[in-house]
């Protein structure tokens, strides 16, 4: 029992330690609150959900690649000062943003898409939800509807009120890299060499710019010829020709997430310099290896790291705030 009838020397500088205990406890729970949660808007936004869902369904059944390209835009948000919404605000006079960075410019899409989810989403329940937290959503539908797999989404994110050009030409790793510089990236966000190899089965879909895979296709010997031929057909040598002609990253199945990624992977068929260093002799040929052999097993890891990805560094409690239009700071 605390003692706080007793009158002894030294009881009141207990007693204080005492309460600064409980002060502390409370802002440990506090934070705890803070954090993410599935059902974070269950009271206040109950069809969050299915609001999101529609819409991303109609945007997909309109272009299958939407779903790829809203999957990346949560990728690209999260890597660059956390999952924050950061990757949708439009450059302003007081910051140039992060849609004109190099990994997104003329590469990154979906931006109308998600603003018609915030419409949607703000016709049911006005200025409650973050765009960060539309993003988490739409990249976990688009996985499921393109076949993969579901997972609970935490949220609670809000959205932040500046963004970053050289942060983003900083923390997205560009298709260059080697599996060293791919992996201290990744590591630096809390995620392991396998959340490295779980996350790029996203590669499973969407499709990718020439500029971005014709040093691979042209000067590079881990490649399988006949995959180096055809993807040369639509990506002239010249840099400044046919740069944005476009490739799907899987070979095989570029609107379902699957597995194939990996099994390209095996093949010497990866489209990116990035993608093949996975399986180039290394520490991660064996992860490859068994997510190309197992579906069940890369869906599990991939859901796991999804859900560690979500959680890099939100804002939450009375930080940042509920973007009205994400597009633009409040
Ligand atoms: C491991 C490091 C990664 C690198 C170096 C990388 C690089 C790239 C590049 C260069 C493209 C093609 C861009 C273009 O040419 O326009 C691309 C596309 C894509 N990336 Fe990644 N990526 C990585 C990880 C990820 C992760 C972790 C995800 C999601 C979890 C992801 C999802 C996608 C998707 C879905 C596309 C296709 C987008 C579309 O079709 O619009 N990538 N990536
Ligand atoms: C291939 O490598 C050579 C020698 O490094 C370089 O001059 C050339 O530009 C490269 N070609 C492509 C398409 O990257």
């Amino acid at each position: 029992m605390f003692m706080l009838g007793n009158t002894k020397m030294g009881s009141a500088s207990s007693f204080s330690k005492f309460c600064l205990t409980l002060l502390l406890l409370v802002d440990v729970l506090g934070s705890t609150n803070a954090q993410l949660s599935t059902n974070f808007y269950s009271k206040s936004c109950p069809n969050l959900l299915s609001t999101v869902k529609s819409t991303v369904t109609s945007a997909i059944n309109k272009e299958a690649r939407m779903g790829a390209s809203l999957l990346r835009l949560f990728f690209h948000d999260c890597f660059v000062n956390g999952c924050d919404g950061s990757v949708l605000l439009d450059d302003t006079s007081s910051f140039t943003g992060e849609k004109n960075a190099n990994p997104n410019r003329n590469s990154a899409r979906g931006f109308d898409v998600v603003d018609n989810i915030k419409s949607a989403v703000e016709n049911v329940c006005p200025g409650v939800v973050s765009c960060a937290d539309i993003l988490a959503i739409a990249a976990r539908d688009s996985v499921e509807i393109l076949g993969g797999p579901k997972w609970a989404v935490k949220l609670g994110r809000r959205d932040a009120r500046s963004a970053s050009q050289s942060a983003a030409n900083n923390g997205i790793p560009p298709p260059t890299s080697n599996l060293n510089r791919l992996t201290s990236r990744f590591n630096a966000l809390g995620l392991s060499t396998r959340d490295l190899v779980a996350l790029s089965g996203a590669h499973t879909i969407g499709q990718a710019r020439c500029t971005s895979f014709r040093a691979r296709i042209y000067n590079e010997s881990n490649i399988d010829a006949s995959f180096a031929q055809t993807r040369q057909r639509n990506c002239p040598r010249t840099t400044g020709s046919g740069d944005n002609n476009l490739a799907p990253l899987d070979i095989q199945t570029p609107t379902s997430f699957d597995n194939n990624y990996f099994k390209n992977l095996i093949s010497q068929r990866g489209l990116l310099h990035s993608d093949q260093q996975l399986f180039n002799g290394g520490s991660t040929d064996s992860i490859v290896r068994g997510y190309g052999n197992s579906p069940s097993s890369f869906n599990s890891d991939f859901v796991a790291a999804m859900i560690k990805m979500g959680d890099i560094s939100p804002l939450t409690g009375s930080r940042g705030e509920i973007r009205k239009n994400c597009r633009r700071v409040n």
